[in-house]
């Protein structure tokens, strides 16, 4: 492939592919071997309209580490405020020289119109409410690393799913890996047809919880809400939110994961967040291992070039 766009159109070999290409990643990162020379002379554009810590930081450091040149646009300090178009815009990264583009945007299909217009590569750090595909991998990642396998497990969603790119992608790569995906929200946040994708739809989390191998708790996206919040994010905390009690509620040895930043408080109690069970802080270093992976995958990895 080209770029990577979303989990939708990928083969459970292609994801997989992915997944264990990461594993030597990771081993790269604890060794703390800062570089490796797999991508000296490439070029990395993280082209972000949107903010971001965890994205836009990660793929910088998987790029770094590999040796690629690695350079940062936000679009709030580029001359997309003077109005230039996406497209120009990515035309005039492309003939700079850029080998891959990272774009992050509050249009759902914008990388794929950028993947259209650019002979470089491009990945999609989250478009809209679409998709979010590097954070799918990653929690496919992290999910894998701790339980073994990820076929057969359940796995519960619970939040914003309504405005969620992380929850859609997450249901094209667990189901496809064999998981059964539990999604659980307000009504307010539950987009009407979901369950089309393949996941089972609830409302009271006490139901959802009951019985999973992973919670998976989202953040509520004020950003994106258009008519007000219903409920009140005090409501949301109350019903929804994720304490020990509710946790409990899962089965033993139940992993907690919340792919960023954590609303505390709302989303989960600091206790939950902080526990044992949360797999939070290895999700942002898994982070790096797969956008690493990506990054050595798309740009020819694997025919004849090594990353030891
Ligand atoms: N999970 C995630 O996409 O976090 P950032 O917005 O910090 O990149």
């Amino acid at each position: 492939r080209k770029d990577l766009l979303a989990l939708e159109p990928l083969t459970r070999d292609e994801i997989n592919l992915i997944l264990d290409t990461a594993v030597p990643m990771k081993d790269i990162i604890r060794r703390d071997i800062k570089k490796v020379p797999t991508l000296r002379g490439r070029t990395v554009i993280n082209l972000f309209y949107e903010p971001s810590t965890r994205t836009r930081t990660s793929f910088e450091l998987a790029g770094k580490y590999m040796g690629a040149d690695t350079v940062n646009i936000a679009a709030s300090g580029s001359s997309v405020v003077k109005g230039e178009t996406l497209k120009d815009t990515a035309k005039t990264i492309q003939v700079m020289g850029a080998d891959v583009v990272i774009l992050r945007h509050g249009m759902a299909g914008a990388p794929k119109i950028l993947a259209e217009t650019v002979t470089s590569r491009v990945i999609n750090a989250g478009d809209g409410t679409h998709e979010h595909p590097t954070q799918a991998l990653l929690d496919l990642f992290t999910i894998r690393e701790s339980k073994g396998s990820i076929a057969g497990l359940t796995v519960t969603i619970v939040g914003d799913i309504l405005h969620s790119r992380v929850a859609r992608s997450n249901i094209w790569g667990l189901t496809k890996l064999g998981a059964k995906v539990r999604l659980v929200a307000p009504p307010t946040l539950m987009p009407p047809g979901i369950e089309q994708l393949g996941a089972e739809v609830f409302y009271r989390p006490e139901e959802a919880l009951a019985g999973s191998d992973v919670v998976m708790a989202l953040r509520i996206q004020k950003e994106r809400q258009q008519k007000g919040l219903f409920p009140s994010l005090r409501e949301y905390a109350k019903i929804y939110g994720i304490n020990q009690e509710r946790l409990a509620l899962a089965k033993d040895g139940c992993l907690l994961l919340h792919p960023g930043p954590i609303n505390r408080g709302i989303e989960l109690s600091n206790t939950v967040a902080d526990s044992i069970q949360s797999r939070i802080n290895e999700q942002v270093t898994n982070g790096v291992a797969v956008r690493m992976a990506i990054l050595f995958l798309l740009m020819g990895g694997g025919k004849g070039e090594t990353i030891n």
